[in-house]
């Protein structure tokens, strides 16, 4: 496997050193081959709302794949899923279940340029939303709209099709929508960026992106393939109350399982095929054990609405972590919402992804292993977020505190 691993962050390039192996996990205990076990803040990046092998989610899979494991025949249990989806996120009015959080992308923008007969796209930079051509481009040395592709065999073309603005940058989304406005099909945003650490949305901008979407006629799409059913039952949009034309979901809502979902407006989802002449198409999509595994997720999310008492143990987290930041003189971020928060080694609170790459890298690394040693894994990454879930114990997040505190402590020190 290319450098051992089957998607990047994986390989702990990020923070200089030999991956862990796991065998199993349960609850937040992930458990390595070397038998080690760690408490868990990665949660698989993001979809373990309820946990490793929550038994629910366990018994839905077994059941479901005793039944057969793929019938590319349309069941009860998808529709359920997706009507589930609708009511949740009223915007949604049309469901399409597909693989991934990248697939749901990909088609998301297809649905925008098949619909407005348009080819750009304005992203930001940091906003991650999977490794489809278009999508991995960010803007080249901070300047904003002038685009390069972050990854070779990006074709020139694709690049050239996504404008990139910075987060929070109202004066770039202006500039790039007077210029381009004509032939921007969508503008693209995660309403809450956690592939950059966590940026919040300042006070107003995805009301402002809704305005100037409607300005130029492009389409607003929120990618809630990390907010969805993360800090409400249902997307950021319910919170804060600026409603994109799609939106696409993932992680939460397969429990674990590959999936994604795009949705939004009838007569814009009704464009796919085979109603419409955007095509769109999946062998396992709406897959049978992926849809029971985000069918029991999402009726446990529903039923228990453990939102505010997943904030509760995040901030009794956050609010320790930072005394003892501010005990050893250590300048430490930690932007947070509901069960997610970052890690960010600065004075200055967080805006943009500019201001994460001019922050203490190093110190991040520092932390990530001194916490291993002690029996926390983190994300292997500055740029990807913490996730607590409903599993998190009391008693396992006392013994988190107490190792930051040994680690600032000890960096402190050094
Ligand atoms: C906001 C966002 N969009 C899209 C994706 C891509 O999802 P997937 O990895 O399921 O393809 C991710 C993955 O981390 C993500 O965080």
């Amino acid at each position: 496997m290319p450098g051992g691993v089957n998607s990047p962050v994986r390989a702990f390039r990020a923070v200089g050193a030999e991956p862990i192996f796991a065998r199993q996990a349960e609850g937040a205990l992930l458990t390595t081959t070397d038998g080690r076990q760690l408490i868990d803040y990665c949660m698989s990046f993001g979809p373990l709302i309820l946990g490793h092998a929550h038994p629910d989610v366990v018994e839905a899979i077994a059941a479901a794949a005793a039944r057969g494991t793929s019938y590319a025949v349309t069941t009860e249990a998808e529709i359920e899923l997706a009507e589930l989806i609708q009511a949740a996120i009223p915007s949604m009015e049309r469901v399409r279940l597909v693989s991934s959080g990248t697939e749901a992308c990909m088609t998301a923008i297809r649905v925008a340029r098949g619909a407005t007969g348009r080819n750009k796209l304005l992203k930001f930079g940091g906003c991650y939303h999977g490794h489809a051509d278009c999508l991995l481009v960010k803007a080249g040395s901070g300047v904003a709209g002038i685009a390069t592709a972050s990854s070779a065999g990006v074709p020139h073309v694709c690049a050239n099709n996504t404008l990139v603005a910075r987060y929070n940058q109202r004066e770039d989304v202006e500039r790039l929508v007077s210029e381009h406005g004509d032939d921007l099909a969508a503008i693209l945003v995660e309403p809450v960026a956690a592939n950059m650490g966590l940026v919040l949305p300042d006070e107003g901008f995805l009301a402002f992106l809704r305005e100037q979407a409607d300005r130029c006629g492009a389409l607003l799409i929120f990618d809630g393939v990390i907010c969805g059913f993360r800090f409400c039952f249902g997307e950021y949009q319910q919170i804060c109350g600026v409603t994109p034309d799609l939106t696409c979901l993932g992680k939460v809502i397969g429990g674990g399982m590959p999936i994604g979902a795009v949705g939004g407006r009838a007569d814009l989802m009704e464009r796919l095929a085979p109603l419409g002449d955007v095509y769109q198409g999946g062998t396992l999509s709406g897959n049978p054990i992926s849809v029971a595994a985000g069918l029991a997720t999402l009726r446990s999310l529903q039923k228990d609405q453990p939102y505010d008492e997943l904030e509760r143990k995040t901030q009794r987290l956050t609010a320790a972590i930072a005394e003892a930041a501010r005990t050893n003189g250590i300048d430490l971020q930690l932007p947070t919402l509901g069960s997610i928060f970052a890690i960010v080694f600065t004075d200055q609170p967080i805006r943009s992804f500019e201001a994460v790459e001019l922050t203490r890298q190093d110190r991040f690394n520092t932390l990530f292993h001194a916490l291993l040693e002690s029996g926390i894994y983190l994300p292997p990454s500055p740029f990807e977020v913490c996730f607590l879930s409903t599993a998190h114990t009391d008693a396992q997040i006392d013994e988190t505190i107490a190792a930051w505190q040994t680690a600032l402590q000890e960096m402190n020190e050094a």
